[in-house]
Protein backbone atom coordinates (compact mmCIF):
# COMPACT_ATOMS: atom_id res chain seq x y z
CA UNK A 1 0.00 0.00 0.00
CA UNK A 2 1.07 3.51 -0.85
CA UNK A 3 1.51 5.83 2.44
CA UNK A 4 -0.72 7.92 3.87
CA UNK A 5 0.22 11.72 3.89
CA UNK A 6 -0.25 13.81 6.77
CA UNK A 7 -0.15 17.66 6.13
CA UNK A 8 0.13 20.27 8.78
CA UNK A 9 0.56 23.33 9.54
CA UNK A 10 0.42 25.47 13.23
CA UNK A 11 1.66 28.28 14.80
CA UNK A 12 2.13 27.30 18.51
CA UNK A 13 3.04 23.69 17.50
CA UNK A 14 -0.03 21.94 18.82
CA UNK A 15 -0.76 20.57 15.57
CA UNK A 16 2.43 19.17 14.64
CA UNK A 17 1.24 16.97 17.94
CA UNK A 18 -2.12 16.28 16.77
CA UNK A 19 -0.26 15.11 13.10
CA UNK A 20 2.15 12.65 15.23
CA UNK A 21 -0.31 11.43 17.17
CA UNK A 22 -2.38 10.38 13.91
CA UNK A 23 0.99 8.95 12.16
CA UNK A 24 1.48 6.75 15.57
CA UNK A 25 -1.87 5.70 15.42
CA UNK A 26 -1.76 4.93 11.80
CA UNK A 27 1.88 3.25 11.97
CA UNK A 28 0.73 1.43 15.37
CA UNK A 29 -1.88 0.04 12.38
CA UNK A 30 0.74 -0.82 10.12
CA UNK A 31 -0.47 1.78 7.94
CA UNK A 32 2.79 3.40 6.08
CA UNK A 33 2.88 7.10 6.80
CA UNK A 34 4.70 10.33 5.81
CA UNK A 35 4.31 13.83 7.51
CA UNK A 36 5.18 17.17 6.03
CA UNK A 37 5.07 20.38 7.71
CA UNK A 38 2.93 22.70 4.78
CA UNK A 39 6.01 25.40 6.07
CA UNK A 40 8.90 23.14 4.19
CA UNK A 41 10.40 23.68 0.95
CA UNK A 42 10.52 20.42 -0.25
CA UNK A 43 7.24 19.66 -1.14
CA UNK A 44 6.31 15.45 -1.54
CA UNK A 45 4.82 13.91 -4.61
CA UNK A 46 1.28 13.51 -4.06
CA UNK A 47 0.79 10.68 -6.24
CA UNK A 48 2.88 8.60 -4.17
CA UNK A 49 0.36 8.90 -1.32
CA UNK A 50 -2.89 6.71 -1.37
CA UNK A 51 -4.92 9.96 0.88
CA UNK A 52 -4.14 12.77 2.37
CA UNK A 53 -4.69 13.92 5.96
CA UNK A 54 -4.79 17.59 6.24
CA UNK A 55 -4.60 19.89 9.83
CA UNK A 56 -4.52 23.21 10.82
CA UNK A 57 -4.77 25.52 13.41
CA UNK A 58 -7.26 28.45 13.51
CA UNK A 59 -6.09 31.99 14.76
CA UNK A 60 -8.04 35.17 14.11
CA UNK A 61 -10.73 33.16 12.59
CA UNK A 62 -8.23 31.79 9.54
CA UNK A 63 -6.17 28.84 9.29
CA UNK A 64 -2.27 29.10 8.01
CA UNK A 65 -1.89 30.98 4.92
CA UNK A 66 0.81 27.94 4.64
CA UNK A 67 -1.75 25.71 4.27
CA UNK A 68 -3.85 27.70 1.85
CA UNK A 69 -1.21 27.43 -0.77
CA UNK A 70 -0.08 23.63 -0.27
CA UNK A 71 -3.64 23.07 -1.46
CA UNK A 72 -4.12 25.60 -3.64
CA UNK A 73 -0.47 24.17 -4.96
CA UNK A 74 -1.25 20.35 -5.36
CA UNK A 75 -5.61 20.47 -5.37
CA UNK A 76 -5.54 18.90 -8.93
CA UNK A 77 -4.03 15.80 -7.15
CA UNK A 78 -5.94 16.06 -3.89
CA UNK A 79 -8.56 15.92 -5.81
CA UNK A 80 -8.04 12.48 -7.07
CA UNK A 81 -7.21 10.93 -3.65
CA UNK A 82 -9.39 10.54 -0.35
CA UNK A 83 -8.57 13.23 1.85
CA UNK A 84 -9.74 14.90 5.02
CA UNK A 85 -9.35 18.05 6.76
CA UNK A 86 -8.95 18.50 10.43
CA UNK A 87 -9.79 22.43 11.75
CA UNK A 88 -7.73 22.61 15.03
CA UNK A 89 -9.16 25.58 17.90
CA UNK A 90 -10.37 26.22 20.63
CA UNK A 91 -13.98 26.86 19.53
CA UNK A 92 -13.82 22.87 18.75
CA UNK A 93 -13.97 22.36 22.37
CA UNK A 94 -17.37 24.17 23.07
CA UNK A 95 -18.69 22.59 20.02
CA UNK A 96 -18.07 19.33 21.25
CA UNK A 97 -19.17 20.16 24.79
CA UNK A 98 -22.31 18.29 26.05
CA UNK A 99 -22.86 20.35 28.49
CA UNK A 100 -22.81 23.74 26.59
CA UNK A 101 -26.37 25.05 25.79
CA UNK A 102 -26.96 23.31 22.63
CA UNK A 103 -27.80 26.73 20.49
CA UNK A 104 -24.33 27.96 21.73
CA UNK A 105 -22.31 24.53 20.11
CA UNK A 106 -24.45 24.89 16.80
CA UNK A 107 -23.59 28.35 16.41
CA UNK A 108 -20.17 27.26 16.92
CA UNK A 109 -20.09 25.09 14.48
CA UNK A 110 -21.78 26.97 11.95
CA UNK A 111 -18.76 29.41 12.55
CA UNK A 112 -15.64 27.12 12.20
CA UNK A 113 -17.63 25.74 9.23
CA UNK A 114 -17.71 29.29 7.80
CA UNK A 115 -13.39 29.37 8.57
CA UNK A 116 -13.02 26.07 6.99
CA UNK A 117 -14.98 26.95 3.86
CA UNK A 118 -13.26 30.14 3.24
CA UNK A 119 -10.49 28.09 3.13
CA UNK A 120 -11.08 25.66 0.52
CA UNK A 121 -13.12 28.60 -1.07
CA UNK A 122 -9.69 30.07 -1.29
CA UNK A 123 -7.95 27.26 -2.34
CA UNK A 124 -10.86 25.88 -5.12
CA UNK A 125 -10.59 22.73 -3.59
CA UNK A 126 -12.96 20.36 -1.08
CA UNK A 127 -11.80 18.07 1.47
CA UNK A 128 -13.93 14.33 1.28
CA UNK A 129 -14.39 14.70 5.26
CA UNK A 130 -13.96 17.55 7.90
CA UNK A 131 -13.28 17.32 11.41
CA UNK A 132 -13.12 20.25 14.05
CA UNK A 133 -10.75 18.85 16.23
CA UNK A 134 -10.22 20.80 19.75
CA UNK A 135 -6.73 22.02 20.71
CA UNK A 136 -4.34 23.67 23.49
CA UNK A 137 -4.50 26.74 24.97
CA UNK A 138 -0.44 27.39 25.15
CA UNK A 139 -0.37 29.85 27.92
CA UNK A 140 2.78 29.65 28.63
CA UNK A 141 4.40 30.10 24.83
CA UNK A 142 2.04 33.59 24.86
CA UNK A 143 3.07 37.11 25.16
CA UNK A 144 1.53 38.96 28.14
CA UNK A 145 -0.92 40.37 25.51
CA UNK A 146 -1.87 37.10 24.12
CA UNK A 147 -2.46 35.36 27.31
CA UNK A 148 -4.53 37.92 28.29
CA UNK A 149 -6.59 37.70 25.04
CA UNK A 150 -6.74 34.43 25.05
CA UNK A 151 -7.61 34.19 28.89
CA UNK A 152 -10.77 35.98 28.15
CA UNK A 153 -11.34 34.24 25.50
CA UNK A 154 -10.96 31.06 27.50
CA UNK A 155 -13.45 32.23 30.19
CA UNK A 156 -16.10 32.81 27.35
CA UNK A 157 -15.55 29.54 25.98
CA UNK A 158 -15.52 27.79 29.44
CA UNK A 159 -12.00 26.94 29.33
CA UNK A 160 -9.15 26.77 32.00
CA UNK A 161 -8.26 30.49 33.15
CA UNK A 162 -5.03 29.14 34.54
CA UNK A 163 -2.34 31.01 32.86
CA UNK A 164 0.27 29.00 35.21
CA UNK A 165 0.91 26.14 32.57
CA UNK A 166 -0.64 25.06 29.06
CA UNK A 167 -3.55 23.45 29.06
CA UNK A 168 -4.37 20.44 26.20
CA UNK A 169 -8.02 20.10 24.91
CA UNK A 170 -7.82 17.42 22.55
CA UNK A 171 -10.19 14.98 23.00
CA UNK A 172 -7.56 12.03 21.81
CA UNK A 173 -9.74 8.71 21.44
CA UNK A 174 -12.24 10.75 19.42
CA UNK A 175 -9.43 12.10 17.39
CA UNK A 176 -8.70 8.20 16.56
CA UNK A 177 -12.32 7.30 16.01
CA UNK A 178 -12.43 10.07 13.42
CA UNK A 179 -9.18 8.44 11.98
CA UNK A 180 -10.00 4.93 12.05
CA UNK A 181 -13.95 5.72 10.02
CA UNK A 182 -11.55 8.17 7.18
CA UNK A 183 -9.24 5.15 6.75
CA UNK A 184 -12.18 2.57 6.47
CA UNK A 185 -13.71 4.84 3.80
CA UNK A 186 -10.85 4.24 1.60
CA UNK A 187 -9.35 0.68 2.55
CA UNK A 188 -12.31 -1.30 4.49
CA UNK A 189 -10.05 -4.40 4.23
CA UNK A 190 -7.23 -3.04 5.80
CA UNK A 191 -9.00 -1.81 9.01
CA UNK A 192 -9.30 -5.20 10.37
CA UNK A 193 -5.47 -5.74 9.78
CA UNK A 194 -5.17 -3.24 12.43
C1 LIG B 1 -3.52 34.74 18.75
C2 LIG B 1 -4.47 33.56 18.76
C3 LIG B 1 -5.64 33.62 18.04
C4 LIG B 1 -6.55 32.55 18.06
N1 LIG B 1 -7.71 32.65 17.36
C5 LIG B 1 -8.62 31.65 17.44
C6 LIG B 1 -9.86 31.76 16.75
O1 LIG B 1 -10.14 32.72 16.03
N2 LIG B 1 -10.77 30.76 16.92
C7 LIG B 1 -10.50 29.65 17.70
O2 LIG B 1 -11.35 28.80 17.83
N3 LIG B 1 -9.30 29.49 18.31
C8 LIG B 1 -8.36 30.47 18.21
N4 LIG B 1 -7.15 30.33 18.84
C9 LIG B 1 -6.85 29.07 19.54
C10 LIG B 1 -5.97 28.15 18.66
O3 LIG B 1 -6.70 27.74 17.51
C11 LIG B 1 -5.56 26.93 19.47
O4 LIG B 1 -4.74 27.36 20.53
C12 LIG B 1 -4.84 25.88 18.64
O5 LIG B 1 -4.60 24.76 19.44
C13 LIG B 1 -3.54 26.43 18.08
O6 LIG B 1 -2.93 25.39 17.33
P1 LIG B 1 -1.36 25.43 16.98
O7 LIG B 1 -0.62 25.28 18.27
O8 LIG B 1 -1.17 24.26 16.09
O9 LIG B 1 -1.09 26.73 16.27
C14 LIG B 1 -6.23 31.38 18.80
C15 LIG B 1 -5.01 31.30 19.50
C16 LIG B 1 -4.14 32.38 19.48
C17 LIG B 1 -2.85 32.28 20.24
Amino acid sequence: MKPILIVYATREGHTRLVAQHIAEFLRERRFPVELYDARDADRPRLDGFSAVLLAASLHLAKHEKEMEQFIARERRVLATLPSAFLSVSLSATAAHDSTRALEHRLQTLRELERCSERLFEKARWRPGQTEFVAGALMYTHYNPLVRWVMKRIARKEGASTDTTRDHVLTDWPALDRFVERFVASFAPELRAAG
